[in-house]
């Protein structure tokens, strides 16, 4: 199988996990626009879907489903997305497709992450994909600095800003070893908008799409 339709058949799987009469945090990609094609098929049975992007958001309307923002809904049973790298213990990276602080919003709400992704995305170690850091574009030259001294190399995303008007840092070269401890540090700093490490939002189970099939892993 292709790696698309590896992440087609994990996301026609997470259709399992929706809950029939809630509202579902959809989250932002490629994997992500397979599940929108799949939900389509049973918007009869949903409330709607709290979108994370402008592009999931033209996505889920063209297929008629009902859209809210994250501030309309104060919690919900379930968020789906993708990841660029997800570990042993379901930390991830994410904001490949630089809708991380929307995901982070939306992910915040909901009482489980299921995340979908091929297995191309299963790591031991996160770090290899660039780390994408949303920021204050005044912040960028400290915070390259601030990159550099634990071995990163902090480059702006070019040609791209977020829904939210910020540009991005890919962070390449770190090798994270403790993603939560990271994601505590590196959003302390002045200037950080969000950083693309989902540790303290990790995924509470994974929808991996291998040639063998769907791997259901739970953390
Ligand atoms: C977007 C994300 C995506 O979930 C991540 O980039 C994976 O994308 P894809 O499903 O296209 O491989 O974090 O900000």
């Amino acid at each position: 199988m292709t790696q698309d339709e590896l992440k087609a058949l994990v996301a026609r799987e997470a259709l399992q996990h929706v809950v029939p009469g809630e509202w579902v945090g959809v989250g932002t990609g490629s994997t992500v626009n397979h599940f929108i094609d799949a939900l389509a098929g049973m918007k009869a049975q949903i409330a709607g879907a709290v979108s994370s992007s402008v592009a999931s958001t033209q996505r889920l309307r063209a297929h008629g489903i009902a859209v809210r923002e994250a501030n309309e809904v104060e919690r919900l049973p379930v968020y789906i997305d993708g990841a660029d790298e997800i570990d042993g213990r379901g930390c991830m990276i994410k904001g490949g497709g630089a809708a991380l602080t929307r995901e982070k919003i939306v992910a915040d709400l909901a009482a489980r992450f299921v995340c979908i992704a091929d297995a191309s995305k299963r790591v031991d170690v996160l770090g290899r994909f660039p780390l994408p850091v949303e920021v204050i574009d005044l912040a960028v030259p400290q915070l390259q600095r601030r990159f550099a001294a634990l071995g990163g190399r902090a480059m702006l995303r070019a040609g791209v800003v977020t829904d939210n008007g910020h540009p991005l840092l890919d962070v390449h070269g770190l090798q994270i070893n403790d993603p939560l401890a990271m994601e505590v540090e590196v959003n302390q700093w002045p200037g950080v908008v969000t950083v693309g490490l989902f540790a303290r939002h990790r995924a509470s189970l994974c929808l991996l799409g291998t040639a063998q099939g769907v791997q259901t892993v739970r953390y």
